[in-house]
C-alpha cells in the first residue's frame, strides 16, 4: 500500500509544490489549508505522515500536533517553521514531532526527512502488529492471560477437556469461572451439544430440584405438564452448576446420587432415567472449610472435586492487567461504535496497582464506564472511578509531591508504620517474623513499632 501524507499549510503555492513533489515520490497526498480542514481530514482517515506548518490563520500547528499524537501516536509529524524559531521547534520535538524543517527548505533535505520518518512509521506499525500477535498467543477462547498461572490454567483446561470427569472451579467473584467452564465445554468432544448452566443459590430448594431433575405432571400445584430437567436437557453436553456451595443438605444428597448412579428421577416421578452429562461446578466459598462445619457433605465434595481448578484473583497476576485493558478497550469501542481509544500511561499505572476486589468483572466495568463517559481520544486518570483513584493516595510508590510540599521525614515515618503494620498482620503479630519480612533487625523493628504505637501479638 502507498504511504499516505497530509500537508497542512495556508499558502497555496507551497501546497501545490509539495503535492507535486511527493506525488512524484509515490505517496498518496492530501492537503489542508487550515487547522480546521486538517482536523476534518484526520478524522476521516489515518495518515502515515503529516507535514504541518507551525503558524496557521485559525490555530497553532503545535495544538494540531498534540491532537495527532494523542489520536494516532504512530503517525509521524514533521513541522515546518516559516522562520528559524528555535523555541517552537524545540517545543514541537517535545510534543512528539518527528523532526522540523525551516522555510525556505531544501528539497533534498525535506525528501530525506520524510523518507526517514516513513521508515520509522513502518517500524512502529510492525510493533503494533507484533503486539497483536503476542496478544493472540495469550488468548485462549477469548480468555486473556499471559501470567504463568493463567497459562498453566489454559494448559489444564485443554487436558481436562479430553476427559469427562467432574470439575470444581474455585475462585473469587469475577475471576472468570463461568468463562473457564464454557472453555472446557467448547474444547471438549461435547462441543456440538448444549452447555447449560444454573445458579444453585438463586432458587428455593423445591424449584431448584425441579429445574435440575424435572417434574411429572401434577407433581405439585402448577405442574400442569411434565417437564424435563437440565440434566436431561444437557444430555451428551455439559451442565454448569454455579455457586455449588449454596446447595441445601437435601439437594446435596440428590446431586450426589445423580453423579454416582448416573440417573435422575423427576419430582413426583418413580422412574429413574439414565443421564450422560459432564458436570462442572463452581464456587467462591471455602468448601473445605464448610466440610469441617458439616455444611457441605464430604462425599459430594470428593465426587465433584475430581479435577480442581483454582482461578487466581487479578491482584495476584497484575501482568495480565494491560492485556485485559486493551482487550476490553477494543471490545467496548467496537460495541459503542467509537474510534479506537488509547489509555494514558498514568491511567494504566493506576489500573495496574489497584487491588480489584471484583477482579476481571470489575476491570471490565471500569473500562466500559470510562469509554462511555470520556470524550477524549485518550482515557486519562481523571476518567477513572473514585475507587481506583483513591487507591493512589494510600500508595507511596505512586505519590506525587503536592503543590504545597510535604514534611518528608513525617511522611516516611508514616509509610514505615503502614508497612510494618501490614507485616505484623501477615505474620499474625509475631514481631520477629514481621521484622524479617521487612528486612529490619528485631531491635529496630521493636523500637519503631513502639514509637508508632503498633500492637504486637504475644509471640515476640
Ligand atoms: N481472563 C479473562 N479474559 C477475558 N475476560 C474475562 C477473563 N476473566 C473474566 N472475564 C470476563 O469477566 C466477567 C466475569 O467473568 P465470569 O462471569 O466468568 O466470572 P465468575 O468467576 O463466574 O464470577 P461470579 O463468581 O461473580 O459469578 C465476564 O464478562 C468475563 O467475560
Ligand atoms: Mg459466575
Amino acid at each position: 500500500m502507498r504511504a499516505s501524507l497530509l500537508i497542512v499549510d495556508d499558502e497555496t503555492s507551497i501546497l501545490e509544490f509539495l503535492s507535486m513533489l511527493f506525488e512524484s515520490e509515490g505517496l498518496a497526498v492530501a492537503t489542508a489549508r487550515s487547522a480546521a480542514e486538517a482536523q476534518r481530514a484526520l478524522a476521516g482517515k489515518r495518515f502515515d505522515l503529516v507535514l504541518c506548518d507551525i503558524l496557521m490563520p485559525d490555530g497553532n500547528g503545535l495544538d494540531l500536533l498534540k491532537e495527532i499524537k494523542s489520536a494516532t501516536p504512530n503517525t509521524a509529524v514533521v513541522m515546518m517553521t516559516a522562520f528559524t524559531s528555535t523555541k517552537s521547534a524545540i517545543e514541537a520535538m517535545k510534543l512528539g514531532a518527528y523532526d522540523y524543517v525551516s522555510k525556505p527548505f531544501e528539497v533534498e533535505e525535506l525528501k530525506l526527512i520524510t523518507q526517514k520518518a516513513l521508515e520509522r512509521v513502518e517500524l512502529a506499525d510492525e510493533n503494533v502488529y507484533l503486539r497483536r500477535e503476542l496478544e493472540q498467543k495469550y488468548t485462549f477462547n477469548n480468555i486473556i492471560g499471559k501470567s504463568p498461572r493463567m497459562q498453566a490454567i489454559f494448559a489444564l483446561v485443554e487436558r481436562i477437556a479430553r476427559t469427562t470427569s467432574t470439575v470444581l472451579i474455585h475462585g473469587e467473584s469475577g475471576t472468570g469461572k463461568e468463562l473457564i467452564a464454557r472453555a472446557i465445554h467448547f474444547a471438549s468432544a461435547r462441543a456440538s451439544r448444549r452447555f447449560l448452566s444454573i445458579n444453585c443459590g438463586a432458587l428455593p430448594e423445591n424449584l431448584l430440584e425441579s429445574e435440575m431433575f424435572g417434574h411429572e405432571r401434577g407433581a405439585f400445584t402448577g405442574a400442569v405438564r411434565e417437564k424435563k430437567g437440565l440434566f436431561q436437557e444437557a444430555d451428551h453436553g455439559t451442565l454448569f452448576l454455579d455457586e455449588i456451595g449454596e446447595l441445601t443438605p437435601q439437594m446435596q444428597v440428590k446431586l450426589l446420587r445423580a453423579l454416582q448412579q448416573r440417573v435422575v428421577r423427576k419430582v413426583g416421578g418413580n422412574q429413574e432415567e439414565p443421564i450422560d452429562v459432564r458436570v462442572i461446578t463452581a464456587t467462591n466459598q471455602d468448601l473445605e472449610g464448610r466440610l469441617a462445619t458439616g455444611e457441605f457433605r464430604e462425599d459430594l465434595y470428593y465426587r465433584i472435586n475430581v479435577l480442581p481448578i483454582t482461578l487466581p484473583p487479578l491482584r495476584q497476576r497484575r501482568e495480565d492487567i494491560p492485556l485485559l485493558v486493551d482487550f476490553f478497550l477494543e471490545k467496548y469501542s467496537r460495541q459503542m461504535n467509537l474510534p479506537a481509544r488509547q489509555i494514558s500511561l498514568e491511567a494504566m499505572k493506576l489500573l495496574e496497582s489497584y487491588d480489584w476486589p471484583g477482579n476481571v468483572r470489575e476491570l471490565e466495568n471500569v473500562i466500559e464506564r470510562s469509554l462511555a463517559l470520556s470524550h477524549a481520544d485518550t482515557i486519562g486518570a481523571r476518567d477513572l472511578p473514585a475507587q481506583v483513584l483513591n487507591h493512589r493516595r494510600s500508595h507511596p510508590d505512586l505519590i506525587e509531591l503536592p503543590e504545597e510540599g510535604l514534611d518528608l521525614e513525617a511522611h516516611l515515618e508514616e509509610i514505615r508504620a503502614q508497612l510494618m503494620a501490614q507485616a505484623l498482620d501477615r505474620t499474625g503479630g509475631i514481631q520477629t517474623q514481621a521484622a524479617e519480612l521487612v528486612k529490619m533487625s528485631f531491635r529496630s523493628f521493636r523500637y519503631y513499632a513502639k514509637k508508632a504505637g503498633l500492637r504486637a501479638g504475644d509471640g515476640e
